[in-house]
């Protein structure tokens, strides 16, 4: 562990376009909690800083979409989003929005300096523009072929595919976002930040200078882009949503939402100094603090390029320690996607796992994707929870907690002679700080987050060996020492598991009545932790099992997601050839009542039904026994072709032709008339 410093650990501020879900949580804002958290832990000083991402093209088309106004999308997920993070936990020491006033002051006046020391180059461009929407195409508001990897569905600024970052002039075959056009070319002025001119510090910055100690996933991207070249970038819009561009000459032209964004870190570090009584420059002007950027791959870019870029640009601030960026999480197989709701959404898991929120941050963090993309499934949430934190965290504490009731109504007992495997034991305890330190330190979480569980692991085997339950019977001196033992590593592990699952360790702080303010390196310094005599309150489940039955739910309502988009993407089948009217007149079709409706044996999507169809009483036989049961339809009016040539299928002749249709969840609906009509009536 090293020595207490000042820390800034920004997490990326994310786009109020949409609620958050296990991706974001999974990608950035877990592991910057418990680096966060640890760094408090061990005494470090540390601003932990986000806040909401509320320019760019994201909000006016999510407004459009919605039919609101870009100021309702933002206060609507700003509030949804912010919930969510203290929901789970997320430590945040100042969570701000880019709308506030004080980015908007701090983003232009940061734009301003680089304007005056001639950082910017000013260049009237040929740009996409869309003729029918009056509007020039940029970012999200075009999208084209990747002139990289080939994405038909690239942004103008970035393809989600390849995670190039480009110019909107570059996809191949643009078409506008808004009308679906092929976009002309007008001529517009923007201001540049030449990159080119920032290549050789990059260059040296991070490839010499950090080629040892950041992820090899950032190195490569950072690495291929350099030796792409860089090019100067746009860093203005012609758009009516963000932070005026601050100079003459610049009517109706914002800042681009990736000049500004990263800047929201500085804006809300200042609005948190200014609440705390502190200096803000000291977390972002002195070279003794540390600044890591906890981000998803697809903003590497910004962070390692551009952000560090203008940072230089304008000279007097710290550049980052290091940039730890995740890969992308999956569900179930598929890239997680807001648009077509392919995703756990944080505050609809808490509706369906109330105060489980350690459950999922375990998770998440024990299968994070730090080198690799890497898949979320409901079958390994349910196995870490029940083979994991119940089998062997639970398991071990209420053991622990259990016993000491039984024996001694709760008053931890003092141990004698140690043997040596206590020794030993208490030995290892005593690495552990270490041990989990020294892989947070290298942003493994998820190495840390077993090594965790592997001191549980220690405490259940050393009850499992020494088996208290069987020496009370002959040694009640021997059980004292045990048990005390025992104590000590359930101590451990409340202190140690905080920033991983912490209202776990909160609970078992309570349980334990013990101190909140042990440190993590109390844990290794401290001869004991919970001292004899000490009272411990009663056992409580921390974590309880999950059954298949609720991990099916889940499971359901994702194939129900797949089938409505499914059905959402089906393409409309094009007309059959004409036919004339008197090839319609030849149908007899009627509505009819559904008197009566049973399964045709051994098959699964038979039902033999009989309906009144004025003429008579008929017999046919429909594909619709996986969208209904058969007592459910009794009584239903249904429109049937009556005309149609009987035919015996399995076994029983069908006289006529029940008429539906498919529905969006992909089962199938009746075609029935929108008032109750006699039997018979005709339809023409
Ligand atoms: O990708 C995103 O969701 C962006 N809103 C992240 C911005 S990070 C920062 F620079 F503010
Ligand atoms: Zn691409």
């Amino acid at each position: 562990m090293s020595t207490p410093k000042k820390y800034t650990i920004t997490a990326a501020l994310p786009y109020t376009n949409g609620p958050i879900h296990i991706g974001h949580l999974a990608g950035v804002y877990v592991p910057a909690d418990i680096y966060a958290r640890y760094l408090r832990l061990t005494g470090n000083d540390v601003a932990y800083i986000c806040g909401s991402d509320e320019h760019g093209v994201a909000i006016p088309m999510r407004a459009k979409k919605e039919g609101v106004s870009p100021q309702e999308i933002i206060d609507k997920y700003h509030g949804i989003i912010k919930k969510s993070f203290e929901d789970f936990g997320i430590s945040f020491d100042n969570y701000s929005r880019t709308s506030n006033k004080i980015h908007h002051e701090t983003a232009s006046n940061f734009f301003k300096n680089l304007y005056n020391s001639g950082e910017f180059v000013e260049e009237v461009s040929e740009q996409l523009y869309d003729a029918e929407a009056d509007q020039f195409l940029a970012d999200r508001f075009v999208v084209g072929t990747c002139p990289k990897c080939g994405n038909e569905e690239s942004y103008g600024d970035q393809c989600e595919k390849c995670g190039t970052s480009h110019n909107a002039t570059d996809l191949i075959n643009p078409k506008s976002a808004i009308t679906g056009n092929v976009p002309v070319l007008k001529q517009t002025k923007h201001w540049f930040l030449p990159l080119d001119k920032h290549e050789a510090f990059l260059r040296e910055w991070i490839l010499e200078g950090h080629k040892n100690d950041w992820k090899s996933n950032v190195l490569g991207q950072v690495k291929s882009w350099i030796d792409d070249g860089l090019r100067p970038r746009a860093v203005t819009r012609d758009l009516d949503w963000g932070i005026p561009v601050p100079v003459e000459g610049a009517d109706g032209k914002v800042l681009y939402v990736w000049f500004d964004a990263p800047i929201g870190y500085i804006s809300s570090t200042k609005e948190w100094a200014a609440k705390e009584g502190k200096n803000w420059e000291d977390y972002w002007k002195d070279e003794n603090t540390k600044l890591v950027h906890f981000i998803g791959k697809d903003n590497i870019v910004f962070h390692c390029i551009i952000f560090p870029s203008m940072l230089k640009a304008h000279g007097d601030y710290i550049l980052p320690e290091n940039v730890p960026a995740n890969e992308f999480l999956n569900l179930e197989g598929n890239k997680l996607s807001t648009s077509k709701n392919w995703a756990v959404w944080l505050h609809e898991y808490l509706e369906e796992f109330p105060g489980q929120q350690d459950v999922l941050r375990y998770t998440l963090t024990a299968n994070a994707p730090e080198n690799k993309d890497n898949d979320f499934t409901w079958k390994d949430f349910q196995a870490k929870n029940n083979n994991e934190l119940v089998a062997i965290f639970g398991n071990f504490i209420n053991r622990v907690v259990v016993l000491t009731n039984k024996y001694y109504n709760g008053i931890v007992p003092e141990a004698s002679d140690l043997s040596e495997i206590d020794e030993e034991v208490l030995e290892q305890l005593q690495q552990y700080p270490e041990i989990i330190a020294k892989s947070i330190e290298r942003y493994r979480f998820r190495e840390a987050s077993q090594e965790l569980m592997n001191l549980a692991r220690l405490g259940n085997k050393y009850l499992a060996d020494e088996e208290p339950w069987k020496v009370i019977k002959q040694d009640e001196e021997r059980v004292k020492t045990i048990m005390n033992v025992a104590l000590q590593i359930a101590t451990g592990l409340a202190v140690l598991s905080e920033p991983f699952i912490p209202f776990t360790s909160n609970k078992l702080k309570s349980i334990l009545n013990i101190d909140a303010s042990l440190s993590w390196t109390d844990v290794t310094t401290k001869d004991t932790l919970i001292t004899a005599n000490h009272q411990i309150g009663k056992a409580e489940l921390l974590f309880t099992k999950i059954e298949d039955k609720t991990i099916d739910v889940q499971l359901e309502k994702l194939e129900a997601t797949k089938k409505a988009n499914e059905a959402a993407n089906k393409t409309v089948e094009p007309q059959k050839d004409t036919i004339e009217f008197d090839d319609f007149t030849k149908m007899d079709i009627r509505i009819g009542t559904i008197l009566e409706a049973e399964k045709v044996a051994k098959t699964k999507k038979l039902l033999k039904l009989k309906v009144d169809v004025g003429i008579d009483i008929r017999t046919i036989v429909s594909g619709i026994a996986e969208s209904f049961n058969p007592e459910d339809i009794v009584g239903q009016q249904v429109t049937v072709l009556c005309n149609l040539a009987p035919r015996k299928i399995r076994g029983v002749e069908s006289q006529g032709m029940i008429l539906m249709t498919d529905t969006p969840d992909g089962k199938l609906a009746f075609v029935e008339p929108q008032q109750t009509i006699q039997n018979g009536g005709q339809v023409c």
